[in-house]
This record gives C-alpha cells, structure tokens and sequence, in this order.
C-alpha cells in the first residue's frame, strides 16, 4: 500500500469540502430572500434553514471538538439549528422553522463562511482523527441538498404561480419506451449490507446473508403513462387494490393522482422543477407514496421488491445514473436495451416492501452521532437507488433512504417485481393492447385480434351469411366495373392489398387487369396469407406474390419486386370502417406515401342504410357473428392464458346513429373476476368490452377522409341497395 504525503490528503479534503459546500449555495443562487424563509409544510423546511443547519452541524460534530480555540459563530444558533439531536438539547420545533425571520439570510451566509474558514484550518491539520465524520458531515450536507429541492419544489407547488426553480427549456415530451420486461434472478444464500474502509452510513451494515427466492424485477420504472392507465381503471377508486391504511388515507386526503398532479383543459398538469407543464407520460411517474406503489403494483399483478432483491440485483451493475448535475433536476424516461435493469440509480427512489429496520447485528453508535439514522427504525419504508435530485456520488447499492409510507414529496417512483423467474418472451403486441384495452374505463379490444386462424375462418362463414350483404354486393359491382377499372392499371404494375383476408375479391381485379404483374397482399393472419397464396399461384402462374405478414395500419416498406414499379392499391370489404376517421386519414395518408406519386387506389366503403339492415347483418340468426366475436375471449384463453368464462359474455351489435356506426360488444352477463396475462379484471352484469366499430358512410365522407389524406377522388360506382360503393383515389 502506498501512503500519501500528507499535505495531498489535507488538500483533497478541503477540496472536496469546499466543492460541497458551494454546491448548496448554487442550488439556491436564482431563489429570494423571501422563498428562502418559507416553509410550506411541517415536513419541509426553509431553504436558510438547511444552508445554517448543515453548518452548524459541521460547528458541532467537527470544529468545537477537534479545533482548538474555535469560537462558536454564535451559541443561540445550536437551539435554532439543531434537528432532532436530544443529545444536544432543546431546539426550535420542527414545523416552526419557517418562522426564524432572524437571523437573515445574510447573517446565514456569514456563518457559512465564519465555518468554512475554520474548517479550512481544521482540515490543514496533520491529524486526520476526524476523517470520519468529516465525511458524515459532507454526506449529511448531500443530503441536504436534496432536500432543499424537495422542500423548493413543494413550497413553489402550493404557489398559484406556479414558478419553475430551473433555468433551461424543460424536456420534450419523450417516444413511450416499449412495454416493460422483466429480469429473473435465481436468488438463494446471498449477501448484502455494507462491508469495508470506505464511507457508508452506520444503518447500511453490518454485511450478512439473506435467503433470496427466485425473483424477477421490472426492467424500467413504471411511467406516468402506465399510471393513466391505473387511474382510468379507477386505481384511486377501488379498494381491493389498497393496504387498509393507504385507502383510509386515500379517502382523508382526496388522493386521486401522484402528488403535484393537476387536472388542465388538455389532460394531467404536473409540477416539477420546470414549473407546471403536462405530463409526460414515457417519463416515470414520481411523487407517490408507498401506498400509492403498493396499489399500483397490485393492481398490476405484481408487487415490489424487497431491498434485498434489489440491492442484489443492483450489485451485478454499475451504479450509473443521472443525479444532480448541471441542467435542472428530472427523471429520464428508460433509454437503453430492454431486458437489462435500467433506470436502478439517480432517477428516482424505489419503493420496496422491506420496513426500516436495523440489520443483524447493528448497533447506534454511542453518543450525538447514533441518533442520525438508528431512532428512525420503526414505522417507515425502504427507498433504494437514488433521485435525479441526489448528488452524484452520494449513493451506494448498499444505501437505504427512508420514509413513512404516507410521504410523496421525494422524488419517489417504483419498480414492479414478481416471484420466480420470468419467461424470457417480450410480452406481446397482443397481450400489451389486451393489457390496455381492458385497463380503460370502457373496455375494449382491437378489432385486428379478431382475426386468428378460427377467427379468420369464422369471418369467412360471415362473409357468405344471407344477412351479410356487403362481401356479395362489393363482390357483384366488382364484376360489373372491373373491365372499366382495368383502364387504370398500368403495364407491369403491383397490386397491394391491404388487409387481404382470402384474396376473394381480387380476383376480379387479376381476371380484368391481366396487366397486374406482382400482387403484395398484406394481412396479419398467417392462416390467410398462406391459404391465398397457395390458391393464388396455382389459379395465376405469371403472378409473382410478395406476401407481407403485417398488421396494414403501419407505414410499411413495399418487397423489392413491387418496389420501383406503378402501384395500383386496393383496399375492399369497407375495412376502412373498422377504422376511427383520425386512423383512417392517418391510414390513407401512409398508403399513400407506400404507394407512390400517380398511384390509384380503390376503396369498398359500406354506405349508410337502414338500421334494421345493419343490425342484422352484424347480429345473424345462425350466430356466426356472435361466435366470431367471442372467439376474441377463447383466443384470450388460449394465447395469453386468460380464464374467460365464454359462456359469461353475450355477443352485442348495435347501431350508433351520431357515430354512424355499427359497434360490437361483448356483455357480461353476470358480475365476474378474469385473469388475464397475470393481471385481474373485473366485469360487474351488464359491462361490455368493445371489440368492433363498423362506421358506415356516405359518399361525400369518403371524398372528405381522402382529401384530408392528401388523395383526390377520381371516379364512384354504388350498388343498388343495400348500398355499397367502390372509391377510385389518385394520389
Ligand atoms: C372486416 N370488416 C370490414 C368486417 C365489418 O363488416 O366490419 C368485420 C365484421 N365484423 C362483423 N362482421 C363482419
């Protein structure tokens, strides 16, 4: 071991004294007077209040014993700036710190620097006795820091002004991170709580051994997106998710979203650092209590680690974060590889399950010094990991915050965790939409998951159903017009089809518009894709096919063969209501840039007719349409293990006339739990999941969604009743 000259050791510390300390003071450099005498709640203090208490505590713990002849600043300042030190005596009492109008603000700072320039004496002496508590006092002060944002943000929060503490433009708004995954670990004998020479606070060890099951933690933080959703599921209203003393809280306290929260014109307003600004919901949710975490992770059929599943965890990583640094203080949405934990250190503090207690083996040290964290051991919660609002450096893997459960003005967020290791499969874009849909205040699923190789086939029974005009009519017109259509189809051209289904239509296209050299359909259902291929090329040898296996609403890239050739579009079947008219126009608008300048398009619209003609084509006698929307729940059963009773929902069609639309329904019959991917949903008799829209339109509305995509109508042809008409667009 190599020692040091002694005079580098007394420089680094000064150094590292005197960084700290003009770091508390340009926290505060844009704050007045008057925000630094303000005290907004019995838990906060003033900002003065913190710059004189640090430095008393560096008079008290360092300078008066270790400095010889050190003269107090002033000795009625140990009554106003002691904390909750009994050892030491009486003091002011916590929430009336707000009232010390003396000594000012500039009285606070001559302290600060009568101290600073003592210690700056202490700190060049040769004996280093003190070392220890010389970095208890810079770790103590780091703290404070911390809480002087804390304390900066809540007092500007109850401000009608709503003033920002920071400088710089606040963030954009960040893309939502992918759904979270999880990451397993097998646990087992292993150990945690701080060991060794360097700093750590007295309640971080001893080190020992705990037994650890196999656990699984969440790869990101929950955000404020997921959040909304919680909240739309009627999170701060149901009391099943909810430990008994977080819902009586809940209920005293009119608690409705995460603290700083507030309803604007345009969705949830939030405070932060930044001032009051919407939220983001990609950002992680932040200012919650554990009450708050607790119901969430419930709710979301989790629940939150112990702090020693995530000390264990987090020891396998680097602690990396982003901390307290130049830009003002906020918590970053997840960047980075999912699957691997992100977001463990210096964005927000994690909850976890584990109450502050003393390790095996600890005991307080005697004297002033053990009451800093030892007495705090009883009615309050583990925080790990650290804040965007903590200094860097201050944190360990090894370091426990705490707070009592009822307590949201830290920067405090959650991780979700469940017992055993996870599967390695990403959750899917079908239990993720599934997940949310049935999340909403009216449940609802996509339409496109209606279309699994039963559902699929189902659809084609439907399409040959006497109630069921619109396939036969399209299919009729398709046949009368289709020699005039082929007029617009240029040599060597490239047919796509969106949401081609079994490519039943398109043979009227192929037969009339020999001309058609590749056919791209594109549909989600493999079963489909696969069977009209196959049919396909042995009814159309000279036709190259390039399948696409996609979901059609997304923009998409054509296959090299249709690439660089004419494209003629074709859309049938009035898909184009199963869309909401902003899908629509962002739909039409994305083929059109797919299929290229000069492209036509041919659409197949359902046109508005009778109600009674409606209904029953969307509610046939045989009940293959009620058989085709409660396979949704089977195929919910099946693929993401959910227990649907099928039995317990009846199929719905009605007719929304200021919607102009025909909407599916699936209704419980009867009050109901289900679990779904893990998760629990409940129905009460009578509640529906939406499972379709099928608008039905007027020529004009389609004329109108393709202007609004950039498209020009160009020619119309409509049946006779019941009406069905095929939109030519020209880009
Ligand atoms: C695919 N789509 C246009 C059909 C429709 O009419 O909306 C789906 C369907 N739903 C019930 N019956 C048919």
């Amino acid at each position: 071991m190599t020692h040091r000259p002694r005079a580098e050791v007394a420089d680094d510390r000064l150094d590292r004294y005197l960084t700290l300390r003009a770091r508390s003071q340009h926290l505060v450099r844009d704050l007045s007077a008057e925000d630094q005498l303000a005290q907004s709640m019995p838990d906060a203090s003033p900002t003065k209040w913190h710059l004189a208490h640090t430095t008393w505590f560096f008079e008290t713990f360092l300078l008066t014993p270790h400095l010889p002849g050190y003269q107090a600043f002033d000795p009625r300042f140990g009554f106003l700036f002691n904390s909750y030190y009994e050892t030491l005596g009486p003091r002011q009492p916590r929430p009336e710190r707000g009232l010390l109008t003396r000594p000012s603000l500039q009285e606070v700072m001559a302290y600060r620097a009568h101290v600073d320039e003592a210690m700056g004496r202490l700190l060049a002496s040769p004996d280093d006795s003190f070392a220890g508590l010389l970095d208890l006092g810079i770790a103590h002060e780091e703290q404070h820091q911390e809480l002087i944002l804390m304390d900066v943000l809540h007092l500007f929060a109850q401000s009608p002004l709503k003033p920002a503490y920071g400088r710089g433009p606040a963030p954009a708004p960040a893309p939502a991170p992918s759904p979270a995954g999880f990451v397993g670990f097998e646990g087992g004998l292993v150990e945690i709580g701080h060991a060794g020479e360097r700093f750590a606070f007295d309640n971080e060890g001893p080190r020992h051994q705990v037994y650890l099951a196999p656990f699984s933690l969440a790869d990101r933080l929950v955000t404020n997106g997921e959040w909304l959703n919680f909240m739309a599921d009627g999170g701060y209203e149901r009391a099943e998710f909810w430990l008994s003393d977080g819902w009586a809280r809940v209920q005293a306290e009119a608690w409705r979203a995460p603290l700083y929260w507030e309803p604007g014109p345009k969705g949830w307003l939030a405070m932060d650092l930044h001032g009051l600004r919407p939220v983001d919901p990609a950002a992680p949710v932040s200012h919650i209590s554990y009450y708050e975490a607790e119901a969430y992770a419930t709710w979301a059929g989790a629940r939150l680690p112990t702090e020693a599943e995530w000390e264990h965890a987090a020891a396998q990583g680097p602690v990396q974060g982003v901390f307290l640094g130049r830009g003002t203080p906020a918590p970053s949405p997840a960047e980075g590889d999912a699957r691997t934990l992100r977001q463990m250190f210096g964005d927000l503090w994690e909850w976890t399950r584990s109450a502050y207690s003393p390790y095996p083996g600890f005991v307080s040290a005697p004297g002033a010094v053990g009451e800093y964290n030892g007495k705090f051991m009883s009615g309050q919660m583990v925080l790990r990991g650290g804040a965007c609002v903590t200094p860097p450096g201050h944190v360990r893997t090894t370091y426990r915050n705490f707070f009592h459960p009822h307590q949201r003005w830290m920067f405090s967020g959650l991780r979700l965790a469940r017992d055993g290791v996870a599967p390695p499969a990403r959750r899917s874009a079908f239990e993720a939409d599934v997940l949310a849909g049935l999340s909403r205040g009216q449940k609802s699923v996509p339409p496109k998951y209606f279309y699994d190789a039963p559902g699929s086939r189902l659809f084609e029974d439907i399409c040959d159903l006497p109630e069921y005009y619109p396939t036969r009519t399209e299919l009729a017109l398709l046949a009368e017009v289709a020699p005039e259509l082929s007029a617009y189809v240029p040599q060597g051209a490239a047919l796509v089809e969106f949401g081609s289904g079994a490519s039943l239509k398109t043979r009227q296209l192929l037969d009339h518009a020999p001309q058609i050299a590749v056919y791209t359909p594109i549909d989600i259902s493999p079963s489909a894709l696969e069977a009209a291929v196959e049919s396909l090329s042995s009814d159309y040898p000279d036709l190259m096919l390039a399948p696409l296996l996609e979901d059609f609403t997304i923009a998409l890239d054509l296959p090299d063969v249709a690439e660089g050739r004419a494209a003629f579009g074709f859309f049938p079947g009035s898909t184009i209501g199963n869309l909401l008219p902003e899908e629509a126009v962002e739909f039409l608008a994305n083929a059109r840039h797919l299929l290229g300048k000069g492209a036509r398009f041919l659409i197949g619209a359902d046109l508005v007719k009778a109600e009674s003609v409606l209904v029953a084509a969307y509610d046939d006698v045989q009940g293959v349409t009620a058989a085709f929307n409660l396979n949704l729940l089977a195929r919910m059963n099946r693929e993401l293990g959910a227990d649907f009773d099928v039995e317990a929902f009846a199929h719905r069609a009605v007719w929304n006339g200021p919607m102009s639309r025909i909407e599916m329904h699936l209704e419980a019959l009867r009050d109901q739990s289900v679990r779904v991917a893990g998760r629990r949903f409940d129905f009460t008799a009578g509640e529906t999941i939406h499972t379709e829209n099928s608008h039905k339109f007027t020529p004009d509305q389609i004329a109108r969604l393709a202007g609004q995509a950039g498209w020009a109508l160009e020619r119309q042809w409509v049946s006779g009743e019941p009406a069905f008409g095929l939109f030519l667009l020209v880009n």
